[in-house]
C-alpha cells in the first residue's frame, strides 16, 4: 500500500515508518519538524530531507494516490495540552480533521488515527472497554475524544477511519521522549541513581511498547475493511496495566544500584484508568504484542548507556516535548498557535532546561 504518515518525525513515527517499510509498504511522511535534532544515538532520518509541513494546511492534491493515511501528528501528551488549550485544539482536533477531510476528498480509503487511552481520563476502578464513557481530564484527552467523534461522521462506503487508542508508550526510539513514564523513570534511575516519587504512585496506567504499537497499526492497515471500518481499538496488553508505583519498582530492580522512594498521599495527577484490551486480541488473533515492560526497561537502559545519556541531557529540551516547545516559543521560531515562523532548520535543542520546575509526576 502507499501510505502517508503524518507526524512521522516523532517518537512513534521513527519506529513505525521503518516497521511498515519492512513489511513492504511504500511510506511517505509529513511533519512540522518540531523535534528535528532531538535525537538519541544520532537519529537517522527515516524519510530523508524534506521541507517541514503543517497538517493544518494540507489539501486533497497532496493526498492524491495514497491508499491510507496514518495520523500521528499531534501535540502529544497531557502536559503539552495545558500549555495553551486553543493550540492543542487547533493541532489535535482541527489539524486531524483537515487531513481526514482532504484524504476523503482525494479518495484515500483508510485513515488510522493515533488516539489515546487518555480519553478515558478519570474512569474509576473498572477496566474500560471501547464502549465505555469518556471522562477526559485534560485538553489533550478532550481533543482525542472529539476527533474520534468528528472522524466518525466522515465514515462512509469509501472512507474508513479507525481509532487506535494507544496505552502510554515506552521503548527506545531515535526520537526519544523522556516525558512518558517508563522512559522517564528509567532515565532518572540511570542518571541519578534514585527515583524519588513526589506522590504515592497510586494511579493506574496501561503501557505498551512502541514496536507493539507499530505492529497493531500494521495489522489494522492490512485488515479487511469491514473489521476496521469506524472501529475503536484499545492498543496494549492487559498484563501491562499497572500502578505508577509498580513501574518505579520495576525500574529500580532493572537498573542496578538505584533506589526508589515514595511520598505520602496522591499526586496532582487525576488520570487514573484501567483498560480492557480484549477487543484487539479477539478481532486480530494473529496479532501478538510481544514486549514486557521489564524487557523495555532493559532495552532503554542499554540505549541510554550507548548514547551516554547524562543528567544534563535529561534536564535539557532535547527529549521533553514541553521544554522543546517552550524553547521554540521563546526563540520566536513558532507563534502561539505553534505555526512555524521560519522554514529554516531549527537550532539544536542543547540549551539548558527552560522549565526546570517540571517534576516527575507532572511529566507522566
Ligand atoms: N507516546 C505515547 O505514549 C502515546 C500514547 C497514546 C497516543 N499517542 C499518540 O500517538 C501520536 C504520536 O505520538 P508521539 O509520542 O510519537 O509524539 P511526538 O510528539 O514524538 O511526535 C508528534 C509529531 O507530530 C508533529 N506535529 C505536531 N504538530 C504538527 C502539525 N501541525 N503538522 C504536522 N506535524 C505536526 C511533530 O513535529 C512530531 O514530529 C500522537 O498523536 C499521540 O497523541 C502517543
Amino acid at each position: 500500500m502507499k501510505v502517508l504518515v503524518t507526524g512521522d518525525r516523532g517518537y512513534i513515527g521513527a519506529v513505525l515508518v521503518p516497521f511498515l517499510r519492512a513489511a513492504g509498504h511504500q511510506v511517505d511522511g509529513l511533519d512540522l519538524g518540531l523535534y528535528e535534532g532531538c535525537d538519541l544515538l544520532g537519529g537517522p532520518d527515516p524519510i530523508g530531507d524534506r521541507a517541514p509541513r503543517d497538517m493544518r494546511d494540507v489539501g486533497p492534491a497532496e493526498l492524491d494516490g495514497y491508499d491510507a493515511v496514518v495520523c500521528l501528528a499531534a501535540l502529544s501528551n497531557d502536559p503539552l495540552g495545558h500549555l495553551n488549550r486553543d493550540t492543542t485544539y487547533s493541532v489535535n482536533l482541527d489539524g486531524t480533521l483537515r487531513v481526514a477531510e482532504a484524504a476523503k476528498a482525494a479518495g484515500v480509503e483508510r485513515f488510522l488515527f493515533a488516539s489515546s487511552c487518555s480519553l478515558y481520563g478519570a474512569a474509576g476502578s473498572e477496566a474500560v472497554g471501547e464502549d465505555a464513557d469518556m471522562y477526559p481530564v485534560t485538553p489533550y484527552g478532550e481533543t482525542k475524544a472529539l476527533a474520534e467523534k468528528e472522524l466518525s461522521k466522515l465514515a462512509d462506503d469509501n472512507f474508513s477511519p479507525t481509532y487506535l487508542r494507544n496505552a502510554t508508550a515506552y521503548g527506545a526510539s531515535t526520537r526519544l521522549r523522556l516525558d512518558i513514564v517508563v522512559n522517564n523513570l528509567t532515565a532518572i534511575a540511570m542518571t541519578t541513581g534514585q527515583i524519588r516519587m513526589e506522590s504515592d504512585g497510586s494511579p493506574w496506567r496501561p503501557l505498551v511498547h512502541i514496536e507493539d504499537i507499530s505492529r497493531a497499526f500494521h495489522t489494522v492497515l492490512e485488515a479487511p475493511r469491514e473489521v476496521i471500518h469506524d472501529e475503536a481499538f484499545n492498543v496494549g496488553r492487559s498484563e501491562d496495566v499497572v500502578q505508577v508505583r509498580d513501574i518505579a519498582e520495576m525500574v529500580g530492580e532493572a537498573v542496578p544500584g538505584s533506589t526508589v522512594s515514595f511520598a505520602e498521599g496522591a499526586g496532582p495527577d487525576l488520570r487514573n484508568y484501567k483498560v480492557d484490551f480484549a477487543k484487539l486480541g479477539d478481532t486480530f488473533p494473529d496479532l501478538k504484542l510481544r514486549w514486557t515492560v521489564r524487557a523495555g526497561v532493559e532495552e532503554l537502559a542499554a540505549a541510554y548507556r550507548r548514547h551516554g545519556l547524562t543528567l544534563d541531557d535529561f534536564n535539557s529540551a532535547q527529549f521533553v516535548r514541553l521544554r522543546r516547545i517552550n524553547q521554540l516559543l521563546k526563540l520566536g521560531l513558532v507563534d502561539d498557535q505553534l505555526r512555524r515562523t521560519t522554514d529554516e532548520q531549527f537550532p539544536a535543542p542543547g540549551s539548558p532546561a527552560l522549565t526546570a520546575s517540571d517534576t516527575v509526576e507532572e511529566m507522566h
